[in-house]
């Protein structure tokens, strides 16, 4: 199976989902086998809300696989987007000056948008409050490569769940795999969506919310920690859910040995372990998961590219 672009992790099959794995297993073994995979291809980094990670990880994939990068990284303020150009118009137009294209929006279904545009393939890198589908792709390679499985596991995710198109997106993938238990802890005001729950109902795959943090700690094998959004959300639902969720000191302990501490990236408070915790304790997984994130989206864009 091959996709032309990537909108919606849905679009993943988990026959997809291995080959990418094993693909990026073998960049990071063998760096020199790849490093002119992409020679002569153009990605072109379109990003209207701010990122880390995800920008600067695809630009680094392009450039090991031996290809170049243009990148906006502020498109809001500094492209033509200022003197109104439409979403269309821009990507008409860089679609004839790169071979990809990488694109973070604000709006919901910017880049499923794009796709309709675009010559060339589209990679969503966050469209506002709806998907972030790369970002999936790397929490399923890094849940494979922590537990050795993606299935049979309990999975909490935890936070800004209305907000959060990170867990919107893992929790669509999730629904292709057996036995996976899934439970969403999440203030009141910030409650997973409808959508999410119906399409999980519709794919059997069990789940159920829950306030309670600490209840549910002790059964999880992957703890799926988010950042309350506060620039996606009112005051008023800020300053009630936040500090409400926390993994520190203090219930560390309640978390099994094996299980994995994972996060998207930035986190704020909702983390609060101190530096010799975050070094040592192997079920601390948020920094290799990040790190994932560089070979699994040299995988995607080699086989999108090639
Ligand atoms: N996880 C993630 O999307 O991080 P950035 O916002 O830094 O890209």
């Amino acid at each position: 199976m091959k996709l032309n672009h990537l909108y919606e992790s849905q679009q993943f099959s988990p026959e997809l989902l291995f080959s990418l794995f094993q693909n990026a297993e073998h960049m990071k073994q063998n760096p020199k086998f790849y490093s002119s995979a992409l020679n002569e291809k153009v990605l072109a980094t379109l990003f209207y809300e701010p990122s880390t990670r995800t920008r600067l990880s695809f630009e680094s994939a392009m450039l090991k696989l031996g290809g170049s990068v243009i990148s906006t990284e502020n498109a809001k303020e500094f492209s033509s987007a200022v003197k109104g150009e439409s979403i269309q118009d821009t990507i008409r137009i860089v679609s004839s000056y790169a071979d990809a294209i990488v694109i973070r929006h604000y709006e919901q279904g910017a880049a499923e948008l794009a796709s309709q545009i675009s010559k060339v393939p589209i990679i969503n890198a966050g469209d506002g409050k709806g998907q972030h589908p790369t970002q999936a792709l790397l929490d399923m390679f890094t849940i494979y490569k922590e537990i050795n499985r993606i299935k049979d596991f309990t999975i909490i995710f935890v936070g800004d769940l209305a907000s959060g198109r990170t867990v919107r997106s893992l929790s669509y993938l999730l629904g292709k795999f057996e036995n996976i238990k899934i439970i969403f802890v999440s203030p009141e005001n910030l409650k997973i969506g409808e959508d999410i729950k119906a399409y999980l109902i519709r794919h059997n795959i069990e789940f159920k919310e829950e306030t309670d943090l600490n209840k549910v700690l002790p059964i999880a094998d992957i703890i799926y920690m988010t950042r309350i959004q506060k620039e996606r959300i009112s005051k008023e639902d800020y300053e009630e859910a936040k500090g409400k969720y926390i993994i520190n000191e203090n219930n560390l302990h309640l978390i099994k040995q094996d299980a994995r501490i994972m996060h998207p990236l930035p986190h704020v408070e909702e983390i609060s372990l101190p530096l010799h915790i975050e070094q040592e304790d192997k079920r601390v997984a948020y920094f290799r998961q990040a790190e994932n994130g560089l070979y699994i989206r040299m995988a995607l864009l080699h086989h999108l590219l090639k």
